[in-house]
């Protein structure tokens, strides 16, 4: 990585045609014809009530004790499925499901695991902790963002925005994706959903200056954080696509929405924005809809709002760009490129094969679900799968890393 000094402010020229583009595409979050285009498109619902309860299904959602997330963990719960929530405030979350448990949401079980998206060694602790509790992950909803931060870099050496809203998701979609494979069918894919944004479409990623250590712009560095989201669902789902994996991959807007998200403006102009966006259940029924409608099985890699596909960033589809993200994502987080090499899971079969972790280090790799259903794996299954009973909530400490070498472990699929 660069060096750790304060990146060059841009010049002059940069705010002219950043925001001409702002204004031009009409598609920016500040700009207000696209507000007034979101006000006046009649809003598609998600309607949790005719949705198919999920009963014994797994999701792992980043964030979700406030905004957006909050309401889609309180859909979810409606929905009885079993939501593993990754957050910095465990308190606050417990308080959320208590709430959420007054107001007589009786289904539906809630683990709550510490994670903090600025530090890569949180997310693998996460991650491992996930990947030790449950044999299954269904779902993947990587919503926690930020927005509208100055210039500041993470104890690992990146620029906040882009460690927080894209590259801790990266890591973490590829150390869950065993168990998301595991979960999936050739009938009903396992789904990764990334929380993008509007504020994708001015994006530009400068190949030759991916994390903006040369020209650095907060708004900018916001956009292209999404824009990275929306490139990686669709170079994501082209991999599981071509190494025959029974997961996919999108990205979605989940709309202008009221929030925290923009606290770090002037009252004024979220007073502004409480009158002009739409409320965060409405911000929550977009995600929803691609987390769980049947409708979208065959639309992985695809970018979602309003409850449909709709067009992208052009550099989402450019190869080289492509390349060029996944190659420094996997060097800034230390992830070893694997899904490339890696054998398949027959997407012909009905259940995808058991999965082992393994222990060794380096075992970054998902290799053969042609593996072996153990007695092993079944048992566990048995013994981990939803250990929270009915409506309770289990806030899980953090784990005590007894070695480096476990720390950096990162559970796989085991081929042999
Ligand atoms: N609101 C909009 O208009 C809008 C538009 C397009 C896209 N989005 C996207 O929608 C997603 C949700 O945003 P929102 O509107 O619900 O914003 P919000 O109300 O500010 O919520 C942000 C969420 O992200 C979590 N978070 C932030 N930094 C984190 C970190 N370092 N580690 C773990 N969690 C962290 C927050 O957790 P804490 O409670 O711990 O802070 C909170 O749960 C974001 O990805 C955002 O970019 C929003």
């Amino acid at each position: 990585m660069g060096s750790a000094g304060k990146a060059a402010k841009p010049p002059r020229w940069y705010w002219w045609i950043f925001s001409a583009k702002l204004v031009c595409s009409s598609c920016a979050i500040e700009c207000p014809v696209w507000n007034m285009y979101e006000l006046f498109t009649p809003h598609k619902k998600f309607d949790v009530k005719k949705a198919t309860r999920r009963p014994g299904e797994n999701v792992v959602i980043t964030g979700g004790a406030r905004g957006i997330g909050k309401e889609i963990v309180k859909k979810l719960l409606m929905l009885d499925l079993h939501v593993i929530m990754g957050v910095r405030n465990e308190t606050a979350a417990k308080t959320m499901v208590d709430e959420f448990r007054k107001a007589r949401i009786t289904t539906g079980t809630v683990d709550i695991l510490p994670l903090d998206l600025k530090s890569f060694e949180s997310v693998r602790e996460f991650a491992t902790q996930v990947l030790q509790k449950y044999t299954k992950i269904h779902i993947l909803i990587n919503n926690a963002g930020l927005y509208d931060q100055p210039y500041e870099k993470t104890e690992d050496g990146y620029e906040i925005t882009f460690q927080v809203n894209y590259l801790s998701h990266f890591l973490l979609t590829n150390m869950l994706l065993p168990k998301l494979t595991y979960a999936g069918t050739s009938e009903k894919a396992s789904r990764i959903v990334n929380v993008s944004s509007i504020a994708h479409y001015p994006g530009k990623i400068d190949v030759d200056d991916i994390w903006m250590e040369k020209v650095f712009g907060q708004n900018w560095a916001y956009g292209n954080s999404k824009l990275m989201q929306g490139i990686s669902s669709k170079d994501f789902n082209d991999r599981l696509v071509k190494e025959g994996y029974p997961v996919r991959s999108f990205s979605v807007h989940p709309g202008c929405i009221a929030s925290g998200l923009y606290e770090t403006y002037p009252k004024i102009v979220q007073g502004y924005f409480w009158l002009m966006f739409k409320n965060c259940e409405k911000g929550a029924d977009g995600v929803l809809y691609v987390a769980l409608s049947p409708d979208v099985e065959k639309d992985g890699g695809k970018y979602f709002q309003n409850c449909s596909t709709f067009f992208q960033n052009s550099q989402v589809d450019n190869i080289d760009v492509q390349k060029a993200l996944w190659e420094a994502s996997c060097k800034a987080t230390g992830w070893k490129d694997s899904m490339n090499a890696k054998p398949k899971v027959s997407p012909n079969r009905k259940n995808t094969p058991a999965i082992v972790i393994t222990k060794d280090s380096g075992a970054e790799s998902i290799s053969s679900a042609k593996s072996k259903a153990t007695k092993d794996d079944l048992e566990r299954e048995s013994e981990t799968e939803n250990e929270t009973s009915p409506n309770e909530v289990t806030v899980s400490p953090k784990p005590t890393p007894t070695s480096k070498e476990e720390t950096d472990t990162i559970p796989s699929v085991d081929s042999n």
